[in-house]
Parts: structure tokens; sequence; C-alpha cells
């Protein structure tokens, strides 16, 4: 079985590491054990382009658990555990291609590596696997069943190649399922962006001002979060809909251009490009400190920042320090790319737990039901995250109400009025 790992030595403590996150995902545990029994992927070549965390381990096992043929790269350099690598080529029979920092030949190298293993199924996070199958090897993508995309920056782009007529299968998407933004993007993101910062750069967030760019899950759950520490939170959006629902939420909702001034702590969360840009560089407080938490590296215009400054320093594993020439100094966490994998541990385990169950059952919900699927990007099927929900509250000892007939009859009925009992 082929790999690119940094170090196999890692393999004892990659394993040790899944093992400890394994304990807080008992729902993929279950899943696991029922395809152990049932094999729904048996057969089945996956190639897998995600963050190569000890979380997505368990997600991958219980793939193989199904019967599937895995090989993984990392969707991101910087969020590489080596460990877990390790841990997943020689102890789990995983092809994986991820090395911690890969440059970006190394990257392309990587997920080249994937897409030449001719993958039945895709397991995508931002799309570059997908893509590298379309744009470098066209005929394997046209083999390709089906496959699923983590993030809604991947979305965005699979959307766009279906709108052109270059997708050449169906695809999943799963970022969009109303327990992925619960769990993940709004409780599972929020609480490991503001970790990120903190394990970074050790501040005080209380009466800090921090700006939160863009309030969709993401900026809602770490705004939340940087409140409930004390911080005097604003919010920029350019969606007029959110930024009401921010205001309503009790934020100031300001334009970048004003809230630039103000913020002590700078967090991108929108998926797009130069929010933090050139003019805003020009005007952000004497050491503010500027954190992304969206997809890729684009949110904050690093580029500009390195032209500008007159010096820079490393001040901490995971902060660079910036000087201007007008002798304020500006801080860069994670150089600008995701800052809760780049400086802390990304999603807790728990918050993977379902996401990646959700990802497994639709998985083999593809394995099942792709000849149906058109080229184009689909909707996780309605049962799988009420069932994934089912099997967390399960697993926490949480009891819910059931619907009785009449109630199930009364909210079904349309002959008789609302006020008439069933
Ligand atoms: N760090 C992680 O682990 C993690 C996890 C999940 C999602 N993400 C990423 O976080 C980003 C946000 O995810 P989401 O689910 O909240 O997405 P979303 O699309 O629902 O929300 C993004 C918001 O940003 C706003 N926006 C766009 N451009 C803007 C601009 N120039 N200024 C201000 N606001 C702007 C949009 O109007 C939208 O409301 C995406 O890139 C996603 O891929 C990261």
């Amino acid at each position: 079985m082929p790999y690119e790992i940094a170090d196999p030595s890692l393999a004892a403590a990659g394993a040790d590491r899944i093992a400890w996150a394994d304990r807080a995902m008992p729902v993929l545990r279950r899943v696991r054990e029922r395809f152990t029994a049932d094999r729904p992927l048996a057969g089945l070549r996956v190639g897998a382009c995600l963050h190569v965390t000890a979380e997505t381990a368990n997600l991958l096992r219980t793939l193989a658990a199904g019967g599937a043929d895995v090989h993984l790269c990392a969707s991101n350099p910087l969020s590489t555990r080596d460990d877990v690598a390790a841990a997943l080529a020689l102890e789990h029979g995983v092809a994986v291609h991820a090395v911690r920092g890969a440059d970006l030949a190394g990257y392309r190298r990587h997920v080249g590596a994937v897409a030449g293993a001719a993958p039945q199924l895709v397991l995508d996070d931002g799309c570059d696997l997908v893509v590298a199958l379309h744009t470098d090897h066209p005929e394997l993508a046209r083999q390709v069943l089906a496959g699923c995309e983590d993030t809604t920056t991947g979305v965005l782009r699979l959307r766009a190649m279906a709108g052109a007529g270059a997708l050449a299968f169906g695809v999943v998407a799963l970022d969009d399922t109303p327990l992925r933004r619960i769990a993940d993007h709004r409780h599972g993101t929020g609480q490991s962006t503001v970790d990120g910062i903190l394990r970074a750069t050790n501040l005080l967030l209380a009466g800090r001002c921090v700006v939160v760019a863009g309030y969709g899950p993401v900026g809602r759950g770490i705004a939340e979060r940087m409140r409930a520490l004390g911080a005097s939170v604003v919010v920029t959006e350019v969606d007029p809909v959110r930024a009401l629902d921010a205001l309503l939420a009790g934020y100031r909702v300001l334009s970048m251009a004003e809230a630039a001034a103000l913020g002590d702590v700078i967090v991108t969360a929108t998926g797009n490009r130069d929010v933090v840009a050139a003019e805003h560089l020009a005007v952000l407080r004497d050491g503010a400190v500027l954190a992304n938490a969206g997809h890729f590296d684009v949110e904050i215009d690093v580029r500009r920042l390195r032209e500008e400054a007159v010096s820079v320093r490393r001040v901490r594993p995971a902060a660079e320090e910036f000087r201007f020439a007008d002798g304020r100094t500006v801080v860069l966490l994670a150089e600008g790319r995701i800052v809760n994998l780049g400086a802390a541990e990304g999603n807790p385990p728990a918050v993977m737990d379902m996401a990646f169950a959700e990802q497994a059952l639709t998985t083999a919900w593809l394995a099942r039901n792709h000849a149906a699927l058109r080229p184009g990007v689909h909707a996780v099927p309605a049962d799988i995250g009420p069932e994934v929900a089912r099997l967390e509250l399960d697993s926490l000892g949480v009891r819910l109400d059931r619907l009785t007939d009449a109630q199930r009859r009364y909210l079904s009925a349309w002959e008789t009025p609302t006020w008439v009992g069933a």
C-alpha cells in the first residue's frame, strides 16, 4: 500500500490519539459496529481529502470496517497530525498522503496521488480532490460513482462546476444539513475558534472589542462565545437578513471600514476573500490580533500585510507580529489559515462524532443509490440527520417525547378546523 507520511515512528502515538478521540465518538462507534456486520462499502475504493485528525481517522476506520479500500490526503497541510497519518498508514491500512506543513507542490502531489488511485466514491473538504480529478484525470472523474463535500466553500465550487456543466458525478453537500450547522459550524467551530485564539495569544477577552466578520453559523457561534467571555462583539455582514439577525441578537453591526479601527481581535468567518483588505490594514489598532476561521487563507489579505510590513517576527508558535512604517504592530494568527486547526485541535471529537456519523451513513447511502444520482449537488437524505441526532441523544441518556396518534393526526389534518380535536 503506497503512502507518504512524515515519520512512521509516530504511529504508536497516533494510535493513542485516535483511541482517545474514539472515546468521545459513541455515535460513530455504533455506526462502525453496524458497518462491520453489514459491509455496505465492500469492494469500493474511497478517495478522501479531509483534515488528517484523530476524528477523521475514526471516520476512515468506520469506512474501512464497512469494506472500503481507503485513500487519504490532507485538505489543509497545516491541520495534518503526523502521528495520526502514521497510525492510519501503518495500523489501519489506509493509503495516506499527508505531511504537516507540506508546501504547495507537496499538497498537489498528495491530492494527485489520491485522485490517481481512481476512487469510486469521493469524500472532499474544499473541493480540491474533485477539481484535481476533473482537471488532471478527466477519464477517472468519469468513473467516480458519487461523492460528498464537507464545507460551504467546497459546495460553492461544486455548484459553479455543476452550473457550467463540468461536474461528472453527483455530490451530496454535507455542510448544509441542520445537524451540521448546529453541532459543527455553530457550537464546534465557535468553541474551537475561540480556543485557537486563546492558545495562540493567551489574551484576556473580557472587556475587549472583538469583530466577527460574517454571521453565518460559524460567525454566530464565535460571537456567542466571545460575548460569553465578556468581550464586546461587533459583527460585519453583507447579507441584510443576517445583519439584522445579529443586530436583534444585541451585537453592534458595522461595516469593516468602521469596525477595523475598533477591534482588539478581528476574526473572519465568511468563506469570502479580502474581507480584511488593504484599506482596513491602514486603520487597524496598534496591537490588533487577526484570525481567520473561514475555509482558506484569503479572508485576510496576508500578501498585502507582508508587503506593507517593515518587519515581521514570530512572537509565539502560532502568532507573527507585523510592524508598519507608522509604528503600529498587528498580530496574525496561524498565518491567516483556519485558526481552530492551525492553533488548536479543531472541533472537539464529540462534535465530529455527529458530523462523521452523518458522513459515514451518507457514504453508505451513496454506495446504494449512486445510480439514481444525477451529476450535480444534492442534499443529504432527510432521514440521516434525525437518525444521528437520535443516536447522539441516546448515547447521552436523553429521552424525547413521541407524537401520539392523535397528535400526528392533528398535525396532518386539513379537513377539520385547527381548534377541533381529532
Ligand atoms: N474552521 C472550521 O473548522 C470551519 C468549520 C465549518 C465551516 N468553516 C468555514 O467557515 C466559513 C463560514 O461558514 P458558515 O457555515 O458560517 O457559512 P455561511 O455562508 O452560512 O456564512 C458566511 C457569512 O459571511 C457573510 N459574508 C460573505 N462575505 C462577507 C464579507 N465580505 N463581509 C462580511 N460578511 C460576509 C455571508 O453573507 C454569510 O452570512 C466558510 O468558509 C466555511 O467553509 C470553517
